[in-house]
């Protein structure tokens, strides 16, 4: 995330300079595979009690004012509707869904935010403690959903 890139997407679609229309070049292809796809997959480890910068990244890309979102006079409005996510999450000692859980919360809300409120998260959390039990829970979950 840079200025420019902030710069550029509070540019007029039609007003863009080729060096803006560059700067937003991977943001425009992340949204555009999004609003093409029906079901959104999402595989992240908990990193330090939220998401990995990676995903974070990811997110402040996508999340693009006027193309997934818009504010009205009733506040936020999401534009990428009728879609579905599954959010799989990993952890070694947090448990998904507690109070030191900023991951899941976060996820849910960034992706209410863009639209997408059909949300299932399956947790394949406290890997250290569970062991292979983590795992068949999560399998037993996406068998389910
Ligand atoms: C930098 C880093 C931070 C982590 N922070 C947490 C954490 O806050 N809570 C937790 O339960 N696990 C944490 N973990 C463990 C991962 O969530 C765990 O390894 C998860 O299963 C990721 O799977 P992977 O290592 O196979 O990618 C952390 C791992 C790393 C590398």
């Amino acid at each position: 995330m840079t200025e420019d890139w902030v710069h550029a997407n509070f540019t007029d679609e039609n007003e863009r300079t080729d060096a803006q229309k560059a700067e937003l070049a991977l943001s425009d292809r992340l949204v555009d595979e999004l609003i093409a796809a029906d079901t959104l997959v999402i595989g992240t480890p908990i990193y330090n009690f939220s998401v990995p910068a990676s995903l974070k990244a990811w997110i402040d890309m996508i999340a693009r004012a006027r193309k997934t979102f818009q504010y009205t006079a009733n506040g936020p409005e999401g534009l990428l509707t009728g879609k579905k996510a599954y959010v799989l999450i990993a952890s070694g000692g947090t448990e998904v869904g507690s109070d030191i859980d900023f991951a899941s919360g976060y996820l849910r809300h960034i992706l209410g935010f863009v639209g997408i409120t059909d949300v299932t998260i399956v947790a394949a959390d406290q890997q250290m403690m569970k062991g292979e039990t983590a795992l068949n829970e999560a399998l037993a979950d996406v068998a389910v959903s």
